[in-house]
């Protein structure tokens, strides 16, 4: 490799599939140097092993199927033991949550991110500011997130299929990059270590605990829409008469109904939509909006940003200022989804001795 300019940072990308082609583009367009692993063709080497002069790699990305990251960030410290890495999400699979914990004490001096787009995304933090300013004088009774899209053709050609995560595997982790953006720290950590009241198949997770506002998670991959009277008055009259009104987004539709609300005590309602102009506007992935509702004066503010970029631009300069031995996994998040995705395949949360299993499962970490 020939040494890049100072700003240009040689960042090698494993796993070019359709995650890693995205990192390729965006760190390529913002001028670095581009190198890949994939052992599949066309990438510039097969193996990990096979990347020359390792030291000059200032960044990887690690974009391999989920149940490869364990040994894929193995073989990179291996190489370079003050590695940074960004690792796609979720981390691992929950059996090998043990084993990244002992690669990272084994390696003190590397730095490890987890992608995280929705802590990183400007919406996200100007919606949890506005939560924040109106919740001072006015507390929190309820929380509701929902992910849903239809993503039976994805399914039927192979993606987004988690036998471990489940459900919670694909929109589990942003649902709770979101939740953690607005409760406290210490309430995000208690919510992490409930039991829910209620875990159901499509995945709906209902939580009701002391000194925590309700909570509510929802996302369904057959685009069976849950709550839509929280965030349909954002969309154009068209997608409210064809998705939202029916409740169903069908099969083929790129349509996402996205939200996070947030109910006051007050009755007010902080909302948060993401892509309201989905078919009115071709640029509609980039812009989401705050709304403040039964709220005198009313209003809402837009966000344009295409926060999947801005995130990996973002993480990549975090990358580049943590100290040696930093990691961002977030173990107790991966717990509570596998408990979530365990709880899922079994039908229900079981009452009594298992209960305490997922108590101790949240609590662990
Ligand atoms: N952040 C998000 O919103 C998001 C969305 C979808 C997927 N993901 C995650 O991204 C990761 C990749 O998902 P994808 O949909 O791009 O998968 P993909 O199947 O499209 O791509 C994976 C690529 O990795 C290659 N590969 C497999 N094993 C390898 C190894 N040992 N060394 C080098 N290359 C190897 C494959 O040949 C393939 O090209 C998964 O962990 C997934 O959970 C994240």
């Amino acid at each position: 490799m020939s040494a890049p300019s100072p700003v240009e940072k040689t960042i090698v990308i494993v796993g070019l599939g359709k995650i890693g082609s995205l990192y390729a583009a965006c760190y390529g367009q913002a001028g670095h140097r581009i190198r890949t692993v994939d052992i599949g063709d066309g990438a510039d080497w097969e193996r990990v092993a096979q990347v020359p002069d390792p030291a000059s790699v200032d960044a990887w990305v690690v974009a391999t199927p989920t149940a490869t990251h364990l040994a894929v960030v193995d073989e990179i410290l291996r190489r370079q033991p003050d590695a940074r890495v960004l690792l796609e999400k979720p981390a691992c699979y929950p059996e090998d949550l043990d084993g990244l914990g002992r690669t990272v004490r084994r390696h003190p001096r590397a730095r490890i991110i987890v992608n995280d787009v929705y802590s990183h995304s400007e919406a996200v933090q100007r919606f949890a500011a506005s939560v924040r300013e109106l919740g001072a004088s006015d507390p929190i009774r309820k929380i509701t997130v929902e992910f849903t899209k239809n993503r039976e053709f994805d399914v039927a050609n192979g993606r987004f299929v988690d036998t471990q995560y489940g459900e919670a595997g694909y929109e589990g982790f942003h649902m709770l990059s979101i939740l953690r953006a607005i409760l406290p720290a210490e309430q995000y950590r208690s919510y992490l270590r409930t039991v829910p009241s209620s875990v159901t198949a499509e995945m709906r997770v209902r939580t009701a605990a002391p000194d925590l506002p309700d909570v509510e998670l929802y996302t369904s991959s057959t685009g069976a829409i849950a709550f839509p009277e929280l965030a349909g008055f954002a969309f154009p009259d068209k997608v409210l008469k064809d998705f939202i009104v029916p409740s169903s987004i069908p099969y083929g539709s790129e349509f996402r109904y996205r939200f996070a609300d947030v109910e006051l005590l007050s009755g007010k309602h902080v909302t948060l939509v993401f892509e309201p102009f989905f078919g009115a506007d071709p640029g509609h992935k980039n812009i989401h909006a705050v709304h403040v509702r039964d709220a005198v004066p009313e209003g809402h503010f837009l966000i344009a940003v295409n926060h999947f970029k801005e995130a990996l631009l973002t993480q990549l300069d975090l990358l580049r200022h943590l100290d040696e031995g930093t990691t961002v996994v977030r173990p107790a998040e991966h717990r509570f989804l596998a408990a979530l995705g365990s709880a899922m395949f079994t039908g229900t949360f079981p009452q009594t001795t298992e209960n305490e299993k997922y108590a101790r499962i949240g609590s662990e970490a």
